[in-house]
This record gives structure tokens, sequence and C-alpha cells, in this order.
């Protein structure tokens, strides 16, 4: 009997962190995944890695999602090839928050106009299934602990603005044609790295985010972390967060492609988490133990926009979707640090 042919998909940011893992377990799972990235922030050495990683060779195109012609084109030839796509994972978009409040129209444009772009092509194509990044920012200030997906949506910068205006009309979308699927998988913070050591988060300039802000004072590239806050109410003062493994969030995706492909049709919101808070010094320790780093901190007055404490219900994502995240905080420095210490310069080495 023949086999069945893998079903094709459209990658959109397939290039930058989350998206170059999510791909190894795309792969993994059967896909054929075609990437589009225009490279503002992700990394054609990825994609070789990921390809030396699975054996795999990958379609990429070098484009953006704001150009509808060149989607329209993407879609065309796919099905003329008698492979059509059969749907998307949308990592791409920009994704700091503080550039967000510096430059907001950037972020709407690429975020909110790229997002309609790239579904009014699908909807040329007919192409009914999506996956999208979205993020836990959406919820804003905690009403509660945990957030569930019911908390409200009441973002508090233009990033996560952005984020939740996607959903919407991706709500919007849904509602008007039985067959579409959306799933906005709403993460929390993916740290970690590919247990190889070859494929990691590569930030451009200085780290926004703590964890890679910690790897690169263990490697020496920077003095001290800065920690933003020592007066929160919180188990030791400083700001907890859910901490989640790539490659856990990355495994996310191909079960929220399952479910999309198993439904007849609909909209789903889900928290990637891990249901645990780990505050600052915590995962500050648990790296250093893990490393066998001494990592040299001060403390800093509290880092405007930000929140005491945040933590997933993830219930929803193992009901709906059959996930559950499996790997450690030790599991996500350990191979953090793997990434970080065989890569000090990230993919320019
Ligand atoms: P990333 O910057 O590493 O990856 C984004 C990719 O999209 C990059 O390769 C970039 O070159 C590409 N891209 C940007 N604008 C594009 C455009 N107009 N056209 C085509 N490609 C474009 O970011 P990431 O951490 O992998 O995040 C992926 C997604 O997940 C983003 O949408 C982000 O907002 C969301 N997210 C990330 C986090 C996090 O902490 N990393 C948390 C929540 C949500
Ligand atoms: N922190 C420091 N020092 C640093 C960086 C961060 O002390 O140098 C602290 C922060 O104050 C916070 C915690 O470490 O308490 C985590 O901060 P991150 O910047 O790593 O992560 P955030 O929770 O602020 O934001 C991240 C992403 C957002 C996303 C959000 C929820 O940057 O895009 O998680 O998913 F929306």
């Amino acid at each position: 009997m023949p086999l069945a042919p893998s079903p094709t998909l459209l990658v959109t940011g397939g290039a930058g962190y989350i998206g170059s893992h999510t791909l190894i377990e795309l792969i993994q799972a059967g896909y054929r995944p075609i990437v589009l990235d225009n490279f503002s922030n992700g990394s054609a050495h990825a994609l070789k890695r990921v390809e030396s990683l699975t054996g795999h060779a990958l379609e990429v195109i070098e484009g953006d999602i704001r150009d509808a012609a060149l989607l329209d084109t993407v879609f065309h030839q796919t099905k003329a090839h008698g492979a059509p796509i059969q749907g998307v994972v949308h990592f791409a978009g920009l994704k700091a928050v503080g550039e967000s409040v510096a430059a907001p129209l950037d972020y709407y444009q690429t975020n909110v106009a790229g997002t309609l772009t790239l579904l009014q092509a699908m909807d040329q194509a007919q192409v009914h299934t999506i996956v999208f990044s979205s993020s836990a920012t959406v919820y804003g200030i905690p009403r509660e602990q945990p957030y569930t997906e019911m908390h409200p949506i009441a973002p508090i910068n233009p990033y996560g603005q952005t984020k939740a205006m996607v959903e919407q009309v991706l709500r919007d979308w849904c509602a008007t044609l039985p067959a579409r699927r959306a799933i906005c998988l709403r993460y929390f913070n993916p740290i970690g790295a590919h247990p190889s050591g070859m494929l990691g988060e590569a930030p451009q300039g200085i780290p926004n985010n703590l964890f890679p802000f910690i790897t690169q004072v263990a490697v020496g590239k920077r003095s001290h972390l800065n920690i933003f806050g020592n007066d929160y109410p919180t188990v030791d003062g400083t700001g907890v967060r859910d901490y989640i493994h790539v490659l856990d969030l990355a495994v996310g995706h191909v079960k929220a492609l399952e479910h999309a492909r198993g439904t007849t049709g609909g909209f789903a919101a889900v928290n990637l988490g891990t249901g645990r808070g780990t505050s600052v010094l915590e995962l500050l320790n648990t790296f250093s133990a893990i490393s066998g780093r001494k990592i040299p901190y001060e403390f800093q007055p509290r880092r405007p926009g930000d929140i005491a404490e945040c933590w997933a219900d993830p219930s929803t994502a193992e009901a709906l979707l059959g996930w559950k995240a499996t790997r450690t905080l030790e599991d996500m420095c350990a191979d953090g640090w793997r990434w970080q210490s065989r890569n000090p310069n990230g993919y320019e080495d």
C-alpha cells in the first residue's frame, strides 16, 4: 500500500526561536513544513541545523507575511504541484514588549495587518486551519492565579493588544464558516533549547528576557544579572513566572494540529504552561547548580509594566489537546546551558 503523503504546512516565522524547535517536532510527526520568514529576527543557520538534526531538506521562502502577492503564489504553487498547504502554523511577528511601546505602529502593522494578509491568502486558497502564537500577556493584570482561559483579556501594552486583536479576528473568522479552525496557543515563558545543543535562543543585542540574560552571564558575555524588584509579594520578593521548555511548547503545536485536523471546525484559545510558578531567584539557583557557574546579580527597582507573578492553569490543554508539559526546570536549565556554552555567540559561531 502506498504511504499517505505528508500533509503540507506553511510555517511562518519558522527560522525563529520557537519556530525552529517546532519544525523538528512537525517533521518527526510526519508533516512537510514550508518555512516563510523574512529573517528580521530569525536565522538561516537555525534552519540548516534543523535539517541536519532531522535529515530532512527544508523548503524555505524568504519573504514577508505582509506580502499578499507572495502568499498567493506560495499557496497557488503548492496546489499546482499536487501537495496543497493544508494548514498554517503562524509564528511570524514582533515580540518585544518595550519596543512595542516605543513603536506601536510597527507592531500593529506586522502582527495584526500581517495576520490579516495571511488570512486573506488562506481564504483565497481555501485553507481553513491555523495555529497561532498567542501569549499569556493577553491577560494583563492578574485578577487571580493561575490564569485560566476564562480570565478577562486586558493587555497592558501594544504587543499584548496585537495578540488579543488577532485572537478576536480569528474568533470572528471561524464564526463565518464552520470548516474554519483556529487554535490560539497562549504561551507562558518559553526557555531552554534543543537537547542536542544545536538549536536555541539567539537574541540580537542585549536580551530582554531573563533566561538568555542568565546564560549570557554564565558564559562570560555579561558581567552580572540585574534582578528587577525584590519587594514583590512573592515567595522571595522576586517575580514569579511559569517557565516552559521550548520543546514542550513545540509538541503542543503538533497536538494542536492533530486536534484541529480531527474536529469539524471552530475557535479555541489554550494556555501552554506547566502550571508551576518559579521566582527569579529560584531559576537562578537552579541554573547555577546545573551549570556549575556562579551568576553575580544586583537588585534593581521593579521593571515598569511587570506583574508580580503569573502561572498557567494548563488543564484545557490536557483535556482538549491531550498535551501536558513533561520537562522539568532542571531540563530547561541543562539544555539551555548546553546550547549557550557550545554556541556563545548564538548562530554566529
Ligand atoms: P522570534 O523572533 O525568534 O521568531 C519570529 C520569527 O518571525 C523570526 O524568525 C522573524 O524573522 C520572523 N518574522 C518577523 N516578522 C516577520 C514578517 N513580517 N514576515 C515574515 N517573518 C517574520 O520569536 P519567538 O520567540 O520564536 O516567537 C514566535 C512567536 O511566539 C511570536 O509571534 C511571539 O510573539 C510569540 N510568543 C513568544 C514568546 C516568547 O517568550 N518567546 C512568548 C509568547 C508568545
Ligand atoms: N527579569 C529580571 N532581569 C532581567 C530580565 C527579567 O529580573 O534581566 C525578571 C522580570 O522582572 C520578571 C521575570 O524576570 O519577573 C521574567 O521576565 P521576562 O522578561 O523573561 O519575561 P516576561 O514574563 O516579562 O515576558 C515574557 C515575554 C513576553 C510574554 C510573556 C508571557 O517577554 O513577550 O513572557 O508569555 F508576553
